[in-house]
């Protein structure tokens, strides 16, 4: 495995640094891969909430290839969806699941946030009980351009969140980076809402592997470690994670003070 050029504690999580996507990517999934084994050794089974966008395609590639890891027993949850649309568009985070991950391994389960229910309300508390059968295991966690994590932008992301999963507005900074990406012809195809998990349901779980390579996300990661812990970079919150460990490259980590 690559070994990182260097690796400090942002509060409690913990920050490594690589030369590239690929080998931050590599090692990212080989402790996922670790936490997984480790929950089946223990319990028979393992959970994960898995997070979708550029940024963590590398990381899965190397996921679904980890060696030993009785996929048989590991059951699937995800972050975030957007609201009402339909799994098979090619910007559904279902679709992206399903391509890269459920349609890779034996999961025991895939547990989709179905986005184009009728009563996304409804859906909420579906997805909300199933959260909370078992505690997760492992939660795979991006870090968007405008610092967010789930679908919680700025505007709407809150430390206390009283739910597990709720219907988001999404901002311009995050529908504009959709377009970036290549998701979406323009800013008026990509949805005004969607589903997230919250902030507490994501600092909520055993382990955190939060891969965060590219240029794009160089300033969210420096808000996310030398920021104020504030609602204004959500992904501040991840600091005060003792299991939480944040995976970057050079690109990433250029703007950092050290
Ligand atoms: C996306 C999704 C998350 C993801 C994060 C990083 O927009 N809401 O599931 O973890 O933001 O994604 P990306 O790789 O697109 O920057």
């Amino acid at each position: 495995m690559p070994s990182p050029i260097k690796t400090f504690a942002a509060g409690d999580m913990q920050v490594h640094v690589f030369s590239s996507k690929r080998e931050a990517s590599e090692v990212a999934a080989e402790a996922a891969a670790a936490i997984l084994r480790s929950a089946i050794a223990g319990r028979g089974r393992a959970r994960m909430v898995v997070s979708t966008g550029n940024s963590q395609l590398d990381f899965i590639e190397a996921l679904v290839r980890a060696r030993d890891l009785d996929w048989t027993a590991v059951e699937a949850l995800h972050l975030d969806e957007y609201a009402g649309m339909a799994a098979t568009h090619p910007a559904s985070f279902r679709l992206w699941l399903k391509t890269r991950l459920a349609d890779r391994v034996p999961l025991r389960a895939m547990h989709y946030v179905n986005g184009d229910a009728r009563d996304l309300d409804a859906e909420c508390r579906r997805y909300g009980h199933l959260l909370a059968e078992a505690p997760i295991d492992a939660g795979f966690i991006g870090i968007g351009e405008n610092g967010h994590i789930g679908f919680n932008d700025p505007p709407v992301a809150d430390f206390n969140d009283p739910v597990p999963i709720k219907i988001v507005r999404l901002d311009y900074a995050c529908r504009r980076q959709q377009v970036g990406e290549g998701h979406f012809d323009g800013i008026s195809a990509v949805p005004e809402h969607a589903l997230s998990l919250t902030c507490p349901s994501i600092v909520g779980m055993t382990n955190l592997i939060c891969c965060v390579p590219e240029l794009r996300k160089a300033k969210a990661v420096r808000d996310t470690i030398e920021g104020p812990i504030s609602t204004a970079c959500p992904a501040s919150i991840l600091r005060t994670h003792p299991r939480a460990q944040l995976y970057l490259d050079l690109e990433s980590a250029s703007l950092l003070a050290r």
